[in-house]
């Protein structure tokens, strides 16, 4: 059988495909959608959940010099002044005065021109425009109960740094790692769930002594945020390490590393890995007056340990994932006849459903529960799925939603204790005894 992948999906294609199977649906639907909310659907939520499992695994559980934490999305107000986001987290904005519509004044090609109804001269100066959303705390709404919404999940760690290094017993070098919710009132929100208004981030802040071997560090976590994306099958030709110069990264940073996929409509960013020496803890001390320097009780001193930051989008990640996944295999069957099949070659640890169990005939007792049971066994162990009926359409709907592996429950099971197991990249089948399925899906998913 000849098959030919078809490398690039169109982003029309994977929206379609992301609501039709129940991975993601624009927030708020029934009323006209609002623009940078997006809903996951049952299989999307799994999908997200297996990244961000994926990414607590390997830079959480498996390490011991990395501990857990889970701060408050609502911040004293104070804290994002020092971060410098109160006076500093901002696009510059353009009005036009005819169609009123807005625009990044750095997207603009032509600062004369308003770009969407052409009229010449109708834009206003650039103004500076927050990215955090607000809120107000208590019962007042006045600038004094102001509060925002965290536009990133690692402010929250820095203020607990000494509470965690104390608590926790950790001495530089060790991380602190933390995934959840973050809010940033874009301009423009757009290209699916690539800039959303609300979104998850996945941050790990590495603290080391100022010894001389943070430089090394940096790299040791660039290399190993490679090797995450490559154990987890992201194709290498689509993605990049882009090293940004002196003039790209902030002042204080010493080096910055971009992780970027090549998405259907270019190169965008999945996640920042910096160097922040002292800047965060330096400016949270200043404003706060409190010290959160180490005290390091071998030699008695005090000093602030230099910052290695990675952070990575949740969402991008598993749209990376949707994307990366997505293939038309083209074949010609043994009749000669031209087949078409869409399969998403999801990464098993990935995969939303691991394992569909099949019982190939819907009116037939025994065969549906012969094959429930065979799949409530593997429940335990697996993500499974029951389903019954047209196996050329369980099959098709299995490959549309990532599934490695389908298992045919037929007539012969009941005499012999065999079932058909299907592989979804090769779509090769084979027999095997029930008994040693358990065992067949670990091997094939380790
Ligand atoms: N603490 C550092 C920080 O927040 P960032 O480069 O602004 O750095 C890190 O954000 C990652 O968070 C980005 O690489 C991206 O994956 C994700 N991210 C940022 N803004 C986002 C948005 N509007 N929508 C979805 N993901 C976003």
């Amino acid at each position: 059988m000849e098959t030919d992948a078809r490398p690039r999906a169109s982003m029309d294609e994977i929206v379609a495909l992301a609501k039709r199977r129940g991975f993601i649906f624009q927030s708020s639907e029934i009323y006209g959608g609002i623009g940078g909310f997006y809903d996951y659907g049952p299989l999307g939520t799994i999908l997200k959940r297996n990244v961000k499992d994926a990414w607590w695994r390997e830079n959480v559980e498996l390490r011991d010099d990395v501990v857990a934490f889970d701060s408050s999305i609502v911040m004293h107000p104070l804290v994002w002044k020092a971060s410098g986001h109160v006076d500093a987290f901002h696009d510059r904005l353009v009005d036009c005065k005819i169609c009123k519509h807005r625009f990044r004044f750095d997207h603009l090609k032509n600062a004369e021109q308003c770009p969407d109804c052409g009229s010449k001269g109708s834009l206003t100066q650039p103004r500076n425009f927050n990215l955090m959303l607000q809120t107000h705390v208590g019962p007042m709404e006045d600038s004094a109960s102001v509060a925002y919404l965290r536009p990133e999940t690692a402010q929250g760690i820095f203020v607990n740094f000494k509470n965690v290094y104390q608590s926790a017993r950790k001495r530089p070098p060790f991380g602190i790692a933390q995934i959840g919710k973050s809010f940033r009132n874009e301009i423009t929100p757009g290209n699916f769930t690539y800039r959303l208004r609300e979104f998850e981030q996945a941050e790990l802040e590495y603290f080391v002594p100022d010894d001389g071997n943070d430089l090394a560090t940096f790299e040791t976590w660039v290399e190993r945020r490679k090797q995450w994306y490559a154990d987890y099958g992201v194709k290498p030709d689509r993605l990049r390490f882009y090293e940004l110069s002196q003039e790209e990264r902030p002042h204080y940073a010493k080096a910055g590393v971009d992780v970027e996929y090549l998405f259907p409509w270019g190169w965008g960013e999945l996640e920042s890995i910096a160097h922040r020496g002292t800047y965060d803890l330096d400016a949270h001390m200043a404003l706060s007056g409190k010290d959160l320097r180490f005290f390091d009780e071998g030699s008695k001193t005090h000093y602030t340990p230099l910052l290695i930051e990675s952070s990575a989008g949740v969402d991008r990640t598993a749209l990376t994932m949707l994307i990366d996944a997505y293939e038309i295999d083209r074949s010609v069957d043994p009749n000669g006849k031209d087949t078409e099949r869409l399969v998403l070659r999801f990464h098993p640890r990935i995969a939303p459903v691991q394992a569909a169990v099949f019982s190939l005939a819907r009116n037939k007792p025994e065969l549906v529960e012969r094959a429930r049971s065979i799949e409530s066994a593997l429940r335990r162990r697996f993500r499974t799925q029951y389903d019954e009926g047209n196996i050329g359409q369980l099959y098709r709907r299995q490959d549309e939603i990532g599934t490695p592996c389908c298992i045919t429950v037929d007539f012969d099971t009941l005499e012999d204790g065999t079932v058909t197991v299907r592989d979804r990249d090769s779509m090769h089948q084979e027999r095997v005894g029930a008994g040693g399925l358990e065992a067949l899906l670990h091997e094939r998913f380790a």
